[in-house]
């Protein structure tokens, strides 16, 4: 059984005390906005796309700890890699916190992982997926 205490500590607390890649979004780059009816925060995203890849990424968001870890790490994670690379990554963030599977699928990077525990958390899931939801957005209009 996790309890609140092993959910807010870590590497989450990490990336949410010292966000990865926290910026507004430039007036160059590909952006989205996206809100969680559940409790109203939101979160923008703005991408820079080079070549199909992601050359730059910033993040904005007025949200809970959870959110912010997460998309700091998002943005940590895809930063540098393709788009068809970042939509797998994206797709498996989506089977994991919407499965069963308790372990983290094979192939998700460091440091997406430590957001398991959030998984004992139904009512948070959105919190973690917000991020992924900008960036689907975001490489959805960059096309
Ligand atoms: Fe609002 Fe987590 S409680 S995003």
């Amino acid at each position: 059984m996790t309890t609140a205490s092993e959910l807010y500590k870590g590497v989450m607390m990490d990336h949410y005390h010292a966000p990865r890649n926290q910026g507004s979004p430039g007036s160059d780059q590909v952006t989205a906005r996206v809100h969680n009816p559940l409790c109203g925060d939101d979160l923008e995203l703005g991408v820079t796309l080079a070549d199909e890849r992601i050359q730059d990424i910033r993040f904005r968001a007025r949200g809970c700890s959870i959110c912010i870890a997460s998309g700091s790490m998002m943005t940590e994670v895809v930063s540098g890699r393709q788009v068809a690379e970042a939509l797998d990554l994206d797709r498996l963030m989506n089977e994991w916190f919407s499965g069963e599977a308790t372990e983290p699928p094979s192939g998700l990077p460091e440091p997406l992982p430590a957001l398991g525990p959030v998984r004992h958390y139904p009512s948070r899931t959105r919190c973690v997926l917000l991020a992924w939801e900008a960036l689907e957005a975001v490489l959805d209009r960059g096309d």
